[in-house]
């Protein structure tokens, strides 16, 4: 077992992590953390609204008891001696001068964007771009640390550049252009996105988002080339939108292909993309990576946001698009608070301690 602190405990991704590793068989949470606002509490405390007395518990499953009295530590005196590993899901502020604390001692996987655009830092999909962990080795030389720091994509390129994996390494892409519509509880709590704002709206600016999935994307599906990755040589544009639903980022996606692509073969390249048997094997691994439903109403956030436990990534709607060249276009669902965020975070922790990156 290893033992590991989750810095932003009290938030949803959080929460979400404390929920995925409930009874892990490889990881213990033995730390939680966050501002000085919360420190010195319990965590039941921490989570308690002080004015109305409600438990500020976000996810679908029960809190998990056996951490409700554990004390929460100021994050910026969390003590690493004790560790093997921090998660670490803050706002990208705090994160660019705490995780780097962190990281001279332990590995720091992370959901916030504070370091996913530096040469050195790999951001990590297993079974998309496994092999950029490599770069962790260049990381801990360049900057003398015993530890690392290895972000996830934001939630909203995640689903994407699953399902573009695929098409990619089956047809080349030239380009895409995706319009998401992004799931509330993707803004976090604090603040957050108020629900007289969101009910019965849609909102058409998240800012810096459009900018995150364009370049992420290219990171994520690009090479590994020495001691950096050269970005995919593909463009990217895209419209990010917050709608009124509370879990599950739904996404339309156009992709032209260099290599000519029908609906059967892009399908099929999606079905048949399986993560490898080293990542099928790992406690948290989905099932299926991708699932094409052929229904042409879904996916739905609704129906579609927990398949394979939050961690799969749901298309539909595949169809030829005549306006660009080699156009294919599909609908895609993807949980953005687990594959999105703390699932698809102790998915990389679980692939790493394989691979002897940790513990
Ligand atoms: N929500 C998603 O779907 C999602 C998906 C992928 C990535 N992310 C990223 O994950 C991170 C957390 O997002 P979230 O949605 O969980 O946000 P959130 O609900 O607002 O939670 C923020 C957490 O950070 C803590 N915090 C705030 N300021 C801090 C500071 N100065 N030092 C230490 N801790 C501090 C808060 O603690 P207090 O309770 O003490 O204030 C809380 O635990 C963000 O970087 C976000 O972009 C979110």
């Amino acid at each position: 077992m290893i033992r590991a602190a989750i810095v932003g405990a009290t938030g949803i991704v959080g929460q979400q992590f404390l929920v995925a590793l409930k009874n892990h068989p490889w990881i213990q949470v033995t730390a939680l953390a966050a501002s000085e606002r919360t420190a010195g509490q319990s965590y039941r405390k921490a989570l308690t609204d002080p004015s109305s007395g409600a438990l500020r518990w976000f996810c679908a499953e029960p809190p998990v008891e056996e951490l409700m009295d554990m004390p929460v530590v100021n994050a910026t005196e969390l003590v690493t001696e004790q560790l093997d590993l921090v998660f670490s899901a803050i706002e990208s502020g705090p994160a660019k001068t705490l995780e780097p604390k962190y990281a001279a001692d332990v590995p720091v996987i992370s959901t916030a964007s504070a370091f996913r655009y530096e040469e050195d830092v790999p951001m990590l999909i297993p079974g998309v771009n496994t092999s950029h962990a490599r770069l962790l080795d260049a990381q801990r030389k360049r900057r003398g640390w015993k530890g690392f720091i290895t972000p996830i994509p934001n939630c909203t390129t995640c689903g994407l550049a699953i399902t573009l994996k695929p098409l990619h390494e089956t047809f080349g892409i030239n380009s895409v252009i995706m319009t998401s519509l992004q799931a509330v509880s993707g803004a976090g709590r604090s603040p957050g996105v108020i629900g007289l704002d969101i009910l019965d709206n849609v909102i058409p600016f998240i800012p810096g988002e459009e900018e995150k999935v364009q370049k992420e994307t290219q990171k994520l599906l690009g090479q590994l080339n020495g001691d950096s990755i050269e970005a995919a040589p593909f463009s990217v544009s895209c419209t990010c939108t917050r709608v009124g639903v509370l879990e599950g980022h739904t996404e339309t996606v156009f992709v032209s292909t260099r290599k000519p692509c029908d609906v059967p073969s892009a399908i099929e390249a999606m079905r048949e993309f399986a993560v490898g048997d080293d990542i099928a094997s790992l406690p948290s691994a989905p099932e299926h990576m991708i699932l094409v439903n052929d229904d042409p109403f879904r996916p739905q956030p609704r129906l579609d946001r927990d398949n394979c436990g939050g961690m799969a990534t749901t298309v539909g709607r595949v169809r030829t698009d005549s306006v660009l060249d080699n156009g294919i276009k599909y609908v895609l669902v993807s949980h953005n608070t687990r594959m999105g965020a703390a699932g698809g975070a102790v998915l990389v922790a679980e692939m790493l301690m394989r691979d002897g990156y940790i513990g």
